[in-house]
């Protein structure tokens, strides 16, 4: 079966090889990187299953730093996180000096500096050790008043070279970060866009490596069926994964003889429709019929156009652009070059086949 929902490393992740030397480069000059793509392109695989492991390898001295801010919604959260962070990252460099590596912050009864005195912390082991900080989800920052402010002062105050990794998967969130105008750190590092398997090169290496999963259990899968496989998906792999999964799981090949790839992703929406559903119901109405909508004339250029708006019962133009908001800050919709579409491109066939 081919990986889901797991962090690959270096041998399951088909492509990025030009971004993966990109990134090993920028590491190695001590630079700092933004890296943004849509959810489920293999960003976070690419840096902590790829990048990191390589780092630890090749140095004698090396803490890698993880911080994760997906979800983060106080000072306090962001907080613990940082500590998560260090606390791991010095036992995986250390596993045995546990106790000697306890962090000064703790100490501090001034809670109120806490995220400063991890920054101090970091700054410190950079200068004792060689040390990568990576900080995933970073645009979850943006959700609370000051946070983004902070971090930048603090990373101000890092003066070695260190280098730096910062990625997410909202890219209207990062672009206010580090890209709108007077952005708050308009000008910190190089920009590294993960794309969807959509180029020749990115889909004949996709092919190659999915067609060893058929050839392995006898199967086979034909180029041209993979090649419609990724127009459907928009060229996600996890729903690139999930569709040949189940042909695997149903011992089937993906040929025009036998099981086409509007058939087999046809299937794959039955079998998950429970948790489709699931996943619909923790959205309110307002968001639903908005993304039921936009799934079903996506790319949508203008969301208040007269011809969209049609398409929406009752939906006040004010209730959409809250609706939308919320979609958009979710990573459910994106904003495409030719307009929204809907994030998770198999929710989305679901939706056009049953809304
Ligand atoms: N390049 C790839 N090759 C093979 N599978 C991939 C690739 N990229 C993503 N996947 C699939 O997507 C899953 C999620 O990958 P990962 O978490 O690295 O993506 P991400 O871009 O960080 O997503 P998110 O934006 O949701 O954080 C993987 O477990 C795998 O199933
Ligand atoms: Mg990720």
């Amino acid at each position: 079966m081919l990986p889901i929902d797991i962090i690959l490393d270096r041998t399951s992740i088909c492509n990025l090889t030009m971004e993966r030397d990109v990134l090993s480069k920028a590491i190695e000059n001590g630079e700092h990187i933004v890296i943004f793509g849509r959810r489920n392109t293999g960003k976070t695989s690419l840096v902590k299953g790829v990048c990191v492991p390589e780092f630890l390898v090749k140095r004698k001295k090396a803490v890698a730093l993880e911080v994760d801010f997906l979800g983060v919604d106080s000072i306090a959260e962001v907080q613990t996180r940082l500590r998560i962070a260090l606390e791991r990252g010095l036992s995986r460099s250390f596993p045995n000096k546990q106790a000697a590596m306890k962090l000064v912050a703790d100490d501090q009864t001034d809670d109120s500096m806490r995220l400063e005195q991890y920054f101090d912390e970091i700054a410190r082991l950079a200068s004792q050790y060689d040390l990568l900080l990576v900080m995933d989800e970073f645009q979850d920052l943006d959700f609370i008043k000051g946070a983004v402010a902070r971090v930048r002062t603090c990373l101000q105050g890092i003066s070695t070279k260190l280098p730096i990794i910062v990625l997410g998967s909202k890219k209207h969130l990062l672009a206010h970060i580090f890209a709108a105008y007077r952005a708050p750190m308009a000008n910190w590092g190089k920009d590294l866009e993960i794309s969807p398997v959509t180029s020749q090169k990115y889909q004949d290496e996709y092919f190659n490596y999915a067609s060893s999963y058929f050839a392995a259990e006898n199967l086979d899968l034909e180029r041209k069926q993979f090649v419609e496989l990724c127009r459907r998906t928009q060229g996600i792999p996890e729903a690139i994964n999930i569709v040949l999964n189940y042909c695997l799981s149903k011992g089937k090949s993906l040929t025009s003889q036998d099981l086409a790839t509007e058939t087999a992703i046809h299937l794959t929406l039955l079998d998950k429709s429970s948790r489709f559903e699931e996943v619909l119901s923790r959205f309110s109405p307002n968001e639903r019929q908005l993304l039921a909508a936009i799934a079903k004339f996506q790319p949508v250029p203008q969301l208040k156009s007269k011809t969209f708006l049609a398409h929406l019962r009752g939906m006040a133009p004010t209730s959409i652009t809250t609706a939308a908001k919320k979609l958009e800050d979710k990573a459910e919709i994106y904003k495409e070059k030719l307009g929204y579409v809907v994030g998770d491109p198999l929710l989305g066939e679901y939706l056009k086949s049953t809304r």
